[in-house]
């Protein structure tokens, strides 16, 4: 049968014959990844079943075989909703504080990675390279161990890695971050990602070998590496080209009635700023009279675990402060900001960007944020958009051209979105075209391509190696972004 690339991911995007965009920039990496590749995306069908325990679906789409198991409803609580959205996310986003730990839903997290281990186990052959992504699923490499499989096992963080001391607030800390060293190599998106999870280890009694890629803890070893998560710029680039001449972008345009559109794409979530950049653009609309009725903010969020109190939250919070903003500016023939709460197509998202003066890109934290790489994809070169960006986005690593913004300071955001709304052509050009060529040379293929070499070598055989070589694509002798 041969090697097969194995994805596992809490979400699996199947192919939808009506073309429904993917849940996500997980959802879009992973894709791209087994792209060309024989392989398997084993994950939750996003359904709740009162028989958990039941053979999982298997659906098989060219080269690639979709398993698709459903869980119970306590499962999903606790796991899902429980430990996974209500404890490791606040805290690998820095927000320790939230957290509502419970032992329930940490049981309900390891019994949901040994379920998944327990269906996917037989479906491992010896030579699979298996790939784990994001922190619901942790202790998947832990378990996949303890049923035997010696195979290369990886794991990708696609959220950002907090410091040791936030890190430390988990109290089952020890077992499920500790749980990151059952995994051949563990991949981040940025090196302040990878150097926080390191000093984790080290305070743990880890220790660097294999010249510091490495590190040993517990009598095991665990590669770090950084691999920035992209896109597929080239296919994007076309994509936008084309939708910005649609029927939908023409429709709006010509509701903006000549006014300057800038753009918000995030899921609704307390960890992307987005009541901080309505302030951001409130106080724009104080400081800059001139202004008002010439620009319009459009806000495209679709709604997000919302069973999760804190996302309850922020959705009152910010139809709130829309409404403040909308009834303090707004007049009879112009709203400040249109509020969506909802989700599109692929291609109509990418005549959005393109048709967008400004895209506002303000996380308070971010692994990545692939909105922002989207966003500079999809500009037509001659006359580019700007893009305003967190410092505290993973993205800002890589895009250095953006205005970078610090998005607690709503006066330096309101000062950036002036600046960019009134940025001469010739400067927006000299920011896009640096930025749009890292894109293309940093695209998503090179990503997976990058992870799946540095998972490939280490203590491996010269001989597998090889094979594993032929069998990824990837060249020989080109670096991976960086490893540790
Ligand atoms: O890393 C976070 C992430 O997996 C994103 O890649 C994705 O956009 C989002 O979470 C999906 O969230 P959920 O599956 O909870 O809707």
């Amino acid at each position: 049968m041969g090697p097969r690339l194995i994805i596992v991911s809490n979400r699996v995007a199947p192919p939808d014959p009506k073309g429904s965009p993917a849940a996500g920039g997980m959802a879009v990496a992973v894709k791209a990844a087994l792209k060309n590749r024989k392989g398997l995306w084993f994950g939750w069908s996003g359904k709740v079943s009162e028989e958990p325990d039941a053979k999982p679906q298997m659906i098989d789409v060219k080269k690639v075989t979709y398993v698709l198991v459903d869980l119970s409803k306590n499962d999903v609580q606790e796991y899902y909703n429980g430990l996974a959205n209500s404890v490791l996310w606040p805290i690998l986003h820095y927000r320790g504080d939230l957290q509502e730990y419970t032992r329930a839903d940490a049981s309900g997290y390891i019994r949901v990675n040994q379920l998944f281990a327990d269906h996917l186990s037989p479906l491992v052959g010896e030579e699979d390279v298996v790939w784990v992504h994001d922190y619901h699923l942790m202790l998947l490499g832990r378990e996949l161990r303890a049923r035997g499989h010696r195979n290369r096992i990886g794991f990708f963080l696609h959220t950002p890695c907090a410091p040791p001391d936030i890190l430390q607030m988990l109290p089952l800390h020890e077992q499920i971050f500790g749980g990151l060293a059952y995994y051949d190599l563990v991949g981040f998106q940025t090196a302040n990602d990878r150097d926080n999870f390191a000093r984790y280890l080290t305070a743990r009694g880890g220790k660097p070998v294999r010249g510091g890629e490495a590190y040993e803890i517990d009598g095991r070893q665990v590669k770090l590496g950084v691999f920035g998560v992209s896109i597929e710029t080239k296919t994007y680039m076309r994509l936008a080209r084309n939708a910005g001449r649609s029927a939908m972008i023409a429709l709006v345009k010509e509701s903006l009635g000549g006014n300057k559109l800038a753009l918000g794409v995030d899921r609704l979530d307390y960890t992307k700023g987005i009541p901080d950049r309505i302030r951001a653009f409130e106080r724009f609309l104080e400081d800059n009279p001139d202004w008002r009725g010439k620009v319009t903010f459009l806000q495209i969020t679709p709604k997000s675990r919302s069973d999760v109190k804190d996302y309850a939250d922020i959705e009152r919070e910010v139809t709130g402060l829309i409404g403040k903003v909308n009834g303090r500016f707004g007049d009879a023939a112009w709203t400040p900001i249109r509020y969506v709460n909802r989700s599109y197509s692929r291609t109509v998202l990418a005549g959005m960007y393109r048709a967008a003066d400004v895209a506002l890109v303000t996380p308070l934290r971010d692994g990545m944020n692939l909105v922002a790489k989207e966003y500079l994809a999809a500009q037509d070169p001659q006359n580019p958009g700007v893009l305003v960006l967190s410092e505290f986005a993973g993205a800002a690593r890589e895009l250095d051209r953006a205005l970078i913004v610090n998005p607690h300071e709503t006066d330096g955001v309101a000062a950036a979105l002036k600046r960019a709304l009134e940025m001469p052509i010739e400067e927006r050009r000299e920011r896009h075209a640096p930025m749009l060529a890292h894109l293309e040379s940093h695209d998503i293929g090179r990503w997976a391509e990058d992870y799946l070499s540095a998972l490939a070598e280490g203590r491996t055989s010269r001989r597998l190696l090889d094979s594993l070589r032929v069998f990824f694509g990837t060249q020989q002798g080109r670096e991976p972004i960086a490893t540790l």
